[in-house]
């Protein structure tokens, strides 16, 4: 028999279940937009409220106001992916369902996958084959999405921040005290972003200064949230585009911090960057960077998140970056001349990994 046509040998329970895993992979678009959709109607609220008596598909139908025919059609769907089950006729939401209606990561990772990543995704082979973020066309010209965060669509704004703040703003608080271990009085925030860190940076310690540096349309999100801070005397902002080969940093600091930063780079870039940035290091300062390793982390629903975000790097925001190991990055580090003074693991509730690196000494 020719070898395509040749049948798996045993028929066990493994074997089915691989080939449920692989429908489940060859219909997962349309399952994520079914579930978009069972967002946006409401559906799954309606079954949560019901709690363990449940409720049937003609009473939301009535209750929402919606065709039968759509709410049988996607909560056979939600049966298929185990999001709800049946009790008689009866819907009760499964705790993967309690998952899509409450997690607020579960939450955020729906909305970016949806209103930044879904049709761009459509052009991530091409992405991958020319090294260019092919899918940003779907928000018109640009050579990265950095450059166009401030004018994207509203709906696609909101999400990419609520996506970038809910990962690395709860870390902030468990790297504070880490990295005013030495006092620093002056701070450069590599990719600063809306000024989120400089806020709690100058509000944690009455003495440092923090110069935000990132690209314009970002700086003026900062400028909004800084004007009315009580600490907007001792933040800074400083228009960079760090992949610029003239630009530099005009000044020094005691540390540097880079935070969900690097990640948006090439390894080539990581190296330039870097090598940049500890010329720019007072003597004795140290560059912090807080990234979130795949390799580092403790649950598999992490690891497989970060992974995927990878791909979001490749069609829409740069077409050569991605969410890196620690083994690679500790890579890049070395081959910048710095090395990794200190390593702080299961930083923040996402496990982000804070490393404390300073220039080699006898160089
Ligand atoms: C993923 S965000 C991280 C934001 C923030 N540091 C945080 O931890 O939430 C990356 C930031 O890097 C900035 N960025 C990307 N490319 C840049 C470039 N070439 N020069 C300067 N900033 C850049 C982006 O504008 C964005 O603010």
């Amino acid at each position: 028999m020719p070898e395509k046509y040749r049948r798996p040998q045993k028929s066990n329970k493994s074997i089915l279940e691989a080939k449920h895993t692989a429908q489940k992979l060859a219909f997962g678009p349309l399952s994520f937009q079914a579930i978009i959709a069972m967002q946006e109607f409401k559906i799954l609220e309606q079954i949560d409220s019901a709690k363990d008596n449940g409720i049937s598909a003609q009473e939301i139908a009535k209750i929402l106001n919606i065709s039968e025919y759509t709410i049988n059609t996607l909560l056979e769907i939600a049966l298929s992916l185990e999001i709800v089950s049946l009790k008689n006729t009866n819907y009760i939401l499964s705790q993967i369902g309690y998952f899509l209606l409450h997690d607020e990561m579960t939450k955020v990772n729906l909305n970016f996958v949806q209103d930044i990543c879904y049709q761009g995704a459509f052009f991530l082979k091409e992405s991958f084959k020319e090294s260019k973020p092919i899918g940003l066309k779907v928000f018109g010209e640009g050579e990265t999405i950095y450059q166009k965060l401030a004018t994207l669509p509203a709906q696609a704004q909101k999400s990419w921040f609520d996506f970038d703040h809910y990962y690395s703003s709860n870390a902030f608080t468990n790297a504070l005290p880490i990295i005013f271990e030495n006092s620093p009085l002056s701070i450069f925030d590599i990719g600063g972003n809306t000024g989120k860190f400089a806020l709690k940076a100058t509000e944690y310690n009455q003495n440092v200064k923090v110069s935000i540096y990132d690209l314009a349309g970002q700086l003026n999100k900062a400028k909004e949230n800084i004007q009315n801070s009580k600490t907007f005397e001792r933040i800074f902002l400083q228009e960079l585009n760090v992949l610029d080969q003239k630009a530099e940093f005009k000044e020094t600091a005691d540390l540097i911090w880079m935070s969900q930063f690097l990640d948006c780079f090439s390894p080539s870039q990581i190296i330039t960057i870097l090598q940049k940035a500890q010329k720019a290091l007072n003597p004795n300062g140290c560059i912090f960077i807080l990234e979130p390793f795949w390799d580092k982390q403790p649950y598999k629903a992490a690891r497989f998140s970060l992974n995927h975000v990878s791909l979001y790097f490749t069609c829409m925001a740069n077409g050569n970056s991605k969410m890196y190991s620690f083994t690679e990055m500790k890579e890049y580090i070395e081959k910048a001349d710095l090395q990794i003074e200190a390593v702080y693991d299961g930083i923040g509730e996402n496990d982000y990994t804070l490393l404390k690196c300073t220039k080699i000494k006898n160089l």
